[in-house]
């Protein structure tokens, strides 16, 4: 008899997180979680200034605290190569400054001590002298004419622009917006945001002179890559390096840059021939480590009397901080934002892009997000919902008429689609929501002074890349890889090249093993983030793990049931062609009751196995994906603002997700809840920004806020399952689409309720204070300063 998938813990199992176990009672293992034998402690000087010249830098008074051990300073790195680092996105970026400081809270020096305590007042007596310069805080400041030369390190650089970018084909788009019935035009700004995990970024360095072994603990999301620039940084040996990623507070694409401080911590192990632990405080985190989005859009579509969209034009400068450090795939400099209106059937488009350096903490980090889809979701939508509003179409019936229907479809700008059903997605949201009730109510109360308003957001968004063909970082191609051994008493051991950080991967890659072969889940233990004892991979972020590791364990999975069913045609004297599988079991396909378990299978692998057959059961896959996976969700918001304050408040909020086949329904609801609230908190609640001098402001839980119980809505969700026909179990991503889709909803629901006003557009944060100065001076209210030539 086959086993019963459900009860073992297979696809579609609501099996709870495994690891919670550990963190409920407290027992998880962080990065400050360990103290090793003789370890130091090293804190990090940060610049007051956003600009400025580094006069001098006086060590002396620092040296003279007991307990001090080392002093670094950027001349110090530099004796040794180390004053600079190449980045992910094939820049450079100061470890230690030597020269300028280029953004507030850049490493200046560091101390290594006793304790951390000593560790701050020593750095606290270094002495640096600063000439200040003007700051750059935003493109339109770093296009200026005589602007200051932010990169004045970086031999031939001009100008503050990092990259300029295309896609698309430019003279056919020409041409439609020529002949264009119609063109609607948005600008509108996604402003910075953090992603802030609640755990800051830290490492412990641990050289072993007598092995020549180094070992890091770190906050990593991507160990295997970190490794590799260790050692190509370092001029290490890679084999000689271990990254250790243990328990992650969070990531959320905070954790996949490489940051100053474990490099800094590595040469300081090296050089006192100690352990070193850096440890991150939250202002810290805040003000220095990978911010997200800052992005200027200007975009148009061109629309023919039915509705049907006809040409798209997007123009995008991105503000992305003094170096451009976040990962993105090689050929994509403005990673995955030309998967922007993807879902809808555009005929052309062209998009341009540049990228500026300003003085401010490096930017663009993919913050719950495929790189820059969260910024290109949340254009679309925004300019989906004005071009319905200006032309005075339903914003549903607008989306229907303009999506794509048949797959496998390449987009206006050249990815591939190929699978999902928008109109059903979209229909269920708008069933479940009580659309066309809630449309009369919002007209029924518009007559009596009451605002209410319905935000709609359809997207399709790219997740799990490569193909390794069109994607890499730093050259190394994007794939992922999963290793699965079986031990003679049938229970497994599964290491994955990618890397939990709170989604539930020792939880729901079990279940994919168990899928395959019928062992339960409890007797699978899932092992990542130590380079020592996982295959390489790229890591976890942009929603990759499930479409390519979780493909890997797939492919894995079966490579060991092949090998398993020559262990059973053995044990049960009969050819491999006479044997079928179900679920844990080969049988007999004359005589089903004769039959070989798996777990039978396993012992036999070791104990019993035919001549000639090599002993064990277990083997690894690397999983190359075709495309990427295409999820596709709507989310629809119903919004009453309040017209004497602005205040609004969220009255019905509905979620049709669909990610393919869900291994674990209950982790994907979870992924969606906690993606929604990330959303509306972006949407109303957060504001990090900078003063015109560069200082950052919201560098503290008082200013920057995170949604609790309290604030945040509550979520109605639902799905539609289209299988993903390239996945080995039909899986799409899924961890970021409510992040990444649901902004859009909430500034939707929230402009739709004062558009009678001539209200298009208000930027985020949506606070109270913008909404009634809309309703108060019946116009848009913009974030940001306009850019020359918009
Ligand atoms: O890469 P990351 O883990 O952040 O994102 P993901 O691959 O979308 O997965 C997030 C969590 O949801 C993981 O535990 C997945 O295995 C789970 N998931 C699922 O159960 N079913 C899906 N179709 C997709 C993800």
């Amino acid at each position: 008899m086959a086993v019963d998938e459900i009860s073992v813990g297979g696809l579609g199992a609501r099996v709870k997180r495994v690891e919670d176990d550990r963190f409920i009672r407290g027992k998880g293992n962080y990065t400050d979680d360990f103290k090793l034998p003789g370890m130091l402690h090293m804190e990090i000087l940060r610049s007051p200034y956003a600009h400025a010249r580094i006069v001098s830098v006086d060590t002396t008074k620092a040296w003279a605290i007991p307990g001090v051990h080392l002093v670094l300073t950027g001349e110090l790195m530099a004796q040794r190569n180390l004053a600079w680092m190449p980045t992910l996105s094939y820049d450079t970026q100061a470890v230690l400054a030597t020269d300028k400081v280029r953004f507030q809270g850049q490493e200046v020096a560091a101390v290594v001590a006793d304790d951390p305590y000593i560790a701050k007042d020593a750095c606290e007596a270094i002495e640096v002298v600063y000439d200040p310069l003007p700051a750059i805080v935003n493109p339109s400041q770093s296009l200026a004419e005589g602007a200051p030369l932010i990169r004045d390190d970086k031999d031939g650089q001009t100008d503050n622009i990092c990259y300029r970018w295309e896609v698309g084909d430019r003279a056919m788009t020409d041409r439609v917006f020529e002949r264009a019935e119609r063109v609607v035009k948005l600008d509108c700004f996604y402003p910075r945001s953090h992603p802030s995990p609640i755990e800051c970024c830290g490492s412990i360095a641990d050289f072993n002179p007598a092995t020549g072994k180094l070992t890091i603990y770190m906050t990593t999301q991507a160990p295997h890559i970190i490794r590799t620039a260790v050692a190509l940084v370092a001029e290490l040996p890679e084999h000689m390096i271990r990254i250790i990623a243990p328990d992650i507070g969070g990531g959320f694409g905070n954790k996949v840059p490489v940051y100053p401080g474990y490099v800094i911590s590595t040469l300081a192990s090296i050089l006192v021939g100690r352990p070193v632990k850096w440890i991150e405080d939250k202002t810290g985190n805040l003000i220095s480590t990978g911010f997200a989005r800052d992005m200027y859009f200007h975009g148009e579509l061109a629309i023919d009397h039915r509705g049907k969209i006809q040409g798209l034009r997007i123009d995008v400068d991105t503000d992305n901080g003094a170096f451009f450090s976040d990962a993105q795939p090689t050929k994509f400099k403005v990673g995955l934002l030309h998967s922007a209106f993807a879902c809808y059937d555009i005929p052309y488009g062209h998009l341009t892009s540049q990228g500026h350096y300003t003085n401010k903490a490096p930017g663009g980090v993919a913050y719950r997000c495929s790189f820059r889809v969260t910024e290109a979701m949340f254009f679309q939508e925004r300019l989906i919902a004005a071009a319905a509003q200006d032309i005075g179409m339903d914003p549903a019936e607008f989306r229907r008429i303009n999506f794509v229907r048949e797959f496998p479809w390449r987009t206006t700008y050249g990815m591939l689609l190929d699978s999902g059903d928008y109109d059903k997605c979209l229909t269920l949201a708008l069933e479940k929501l009580g659309y066309p009730e809630l449309r009369r109510q919002q007209a029924e109360a518009r007559k009596s002074g009451r605002y209410i308003g319905i935000g709609i957001s359809t997207m399709t968004e790219p997740l799990g890349a490569g193909n390794s063909r069109e994607f890499d970082i730093i050259g190394i191609k994007m794939f992922d890889s999963a290793e699965l051994r079986v031990h003679p008493s049938g229970k497994a051991v599964l290491k994955i090249g990618s890397k939990t950080q709170g989604q539930g991967h020792e939880t729901t890659f079990a279940q994919i093993v168990t899928h395959e072969l019928g062992i339960p889940s409890t007797d699978i233990l899932v092992h990542h983030g130590d380079t020592d004892n996982t295959p390489f991979g790229m890591g976890t972020y942009a929603s990759r793990s499930t479409p390519t590791a979780g493909a890997a364990t797939s492919m894995a999975s079966r490579k060991v049931r092949a090998k398993a069913r020559k262990l059973a045609a053995h044990l049960l004297e009969v050819a491999e062609d006479d044997l079928d599988w179900e679920l844990g079991r080969f049988y007999v396909r004359d005589a089903p009751q004769r039959g070989a378990t798996i777990q039978e299978c396993a012992l036999a692998a070791y104990t019993n196995m035919p001549d000639g057959l090599e002993p064990g059961l277990e083997n690894h896959a690397y999983y190359d994906p075709p495309n990427m996976t295409w999820p596709f969700a709507a989310y629809l918001c119903a919004v009453e603002i309040d017209p004497e304050t602005g205040v609004w408040e969220v009255l019905k909020f509905v979620a049709v997700d669909d990610c393919g086949v869900r291994i674990n329904p209950m982790i994907v609801e979870g992924q969606i809840m906690g993606g929604l609230a990330e959303a509306f908190a972006m949407s109303n609640m957060q504001f990090i920004t900078f003063d015109s001098s560069g200082n950052c402001i919201g560098a503290n839980y008082m200013d920057y806020l995170l949604p609790t119980a309290w604030e945040t809505p509550n979520w109605e969700l639902h799905e539609v399952v289209t299988p993903c026909p390239h996945h080995p179990i039909g899986a799409k991503g899924i961890g970021e689409c409510a992040c990444v889709g649901g902004p859009a909803a909430f500034v939707n629901a929230v402009v739709d309720a004062i558009s009678h006003l001539g209200v298009r557009n208000i930027d985020m944060p949506v606070f109270s204070g913008r909404v009634w100065e809309a309703i108060t001076q019946q116009r848009d209210v913009a974030g940001y300063p306009p850019l020359p030539g918009h």
